[in-house]
């Protein structure tokens, strides 16, 4: 049965993939809800049970005079323009085409036929457990450490999760490709493969060459979905963006919860082949992307956005830098451990032996968010990284201050 309503083919490429015994029967033969505002958006709306006076926001009669900060509403609204004002109590466009459209531009896939926009990069994982496992039945691989929501999502969705851990050795967190051929071989029917560039926990890029073999491997009939979050902190080059124009069983999540610092309105998204999208697309809620949130991600994916996001992650990378000489001198602080490519760095807490320790790593985890303010993140359960926390490169002042409290802990 052919994906409804898709217009274009996307790649053949490799000839080992077929997505559509893939995606769960149900949901292939879903016949896709149509809203009100898929059909007409012009005229005197009187189809969508919107309220026609508009929206009971007092924020909205403060928006010409200068905006309090404090006030969230009155802040955002002055970020949307007057059309966007006057449309607040219609429902958003189902599709944001002009955003998908801005989002292809800059991450050189063709059109917006090769975007869905999700409510984060979590929903968007959420979406693809829902399009292609069967509840109870399907399972996917994972390669820990990495990040925690594949798993959850997993569970919420009671889909199988089989892991094949990194190489850890010397903190290399690349993927163990003769593991995942031999898991491959024994599990035939995995539906996905979550391979996270750079790494959270580890900030460690998996090279594009080392993806397309996988792509390319005819043990995985799956889909490969390769999460970026956090790929603008790396060099130019690593995308695995390229690869999504020419090959049908790869996907790429971004989002501009990172590198855009813009965590707060929800927008990630999936760059993929119109197949694949397509059906997504049929599965989503209608209105999933709120307006105020799609006009700010317009904003940021406009070129002074993405200028100002390079200023941005140029400032971070540097503090990034100067986060890792500090912390290299400071004693009772063991290796850095994975790549650095993203905006944290993972270190390893010694005990008095010189040995990384789970129990002073936790120690100085808590005194230092319980009494001297400043919040990292434990991450010694993690596979390999035994003793580490992970500290998110805030500004010069606070990347600073985070190893000035952990030096005075670890004396
Ligand atoms: C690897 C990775 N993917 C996805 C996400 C979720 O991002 P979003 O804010 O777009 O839901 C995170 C958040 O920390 C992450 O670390």
């Amino acid at each position: 049965m052919p994906i409804l309503g898709l217009k274009t083919p996307g790649p053949s490429k490799p000839a080992h993939f077929d997505l559509e015994p893939l995606i769960r029967p149900n949901i292939l033969a879903l016949q896709p809800y149509r809203c009100a505002r898929d059909d007409y958006s012009a005229g005197i709306l009187l189809d969508a049970n919107e309220n026609a006076i508009g929206p009971s926001l007092p924020a909205l009669k403060k928006s010409d005079s200068t905006t309090d900060p404090s006030d969230v509403a009155a802040q955002t609204i002055s970020l949307l323009s007057d059309k966007d004002i006057a449309s607040l109590n219609r429902y958003p466009s189902p599709t944001h085409d002009e955003l998908k459209r801005a989002i292809a531009k800059i991450r050189g896939v063709p059109d917006e036929n090769w975007v869905f926009l999700g409510v984060g990069s979590d929903e968007v994982i959420d979406i693809l457990y829902r399009v292609l496992c069967i509840p109870g039945k399907d399972r996917v691989m994972t390669c820990p450490p990495t990040y925690g929501m594949y798993k959850v999502t997993a569970n919420v969705n009671d889909v199988g999760v089989l892991e094949v851990p990194l190489i850890t050795e010397g903190g290399a967190f690349q993927l163990d490709e003769k593991a995942m051929d031999a898991a491959f071989k024994a599990n035939p029917d995995l539906k996905m493969l979550f391979i996270c560039s750079p790494g959270n926990p580890t900030g460690t890029l998996i090279p594009i060459d080392v993806i397309r073999k996988v792509l390319d491997n005819p043990l995985f009939k799956g889909v490969v979905v390769v999460d970026e979050a956090y790929i603008d902190f790396a060099p130019e080059g690593h995308s695995a963006a390229s690869l999504v124009n020419e090959y049908a069983n790869v996907c790429v999540t971004q989002t501009l919860s990172k590198s855009f610092g813009l965590a707060a309105i929800r927008l990630g998204y999936l760059l993929a082949p119109p197949p694949l999208i397509q059906i997504l697309t049929n599965t989503k809620a209608p209105y999933n992307v709120s307006l105020p949130t799609a006009s700010i991600a317009l904003s940021a994916t406009s070129l002074e956005g993405v200028a100002a996001m390079s200023n941005s992650v140029a400032t971070l990378n540097q503090n990034r830098k100067a986060l890792i000489e500090a912390l290299s001198k400071t004693k009772g602080v063991g290796r850095i451990l994975g790549g650095n490519h993203a905006n944290f760095v993972l270190c390893e807490i010694l005990d008095q032996d010189g040995k990384p320790s789970n129990k002073k790593a936790v120690e100085v985890y808590k005194t230092m968010a319980e009494s001297k303010g400043v919040v990292v993140r434990f991450r010694g359960s993690e596979i390999g990284c035994e003793g580490c926390v992970r500290i998110t490169v805030g500004t010069a002042q606070e990347c600073e201050e985070a190893v000035k409290q952990m030096a005075a802990l670890l004396q």
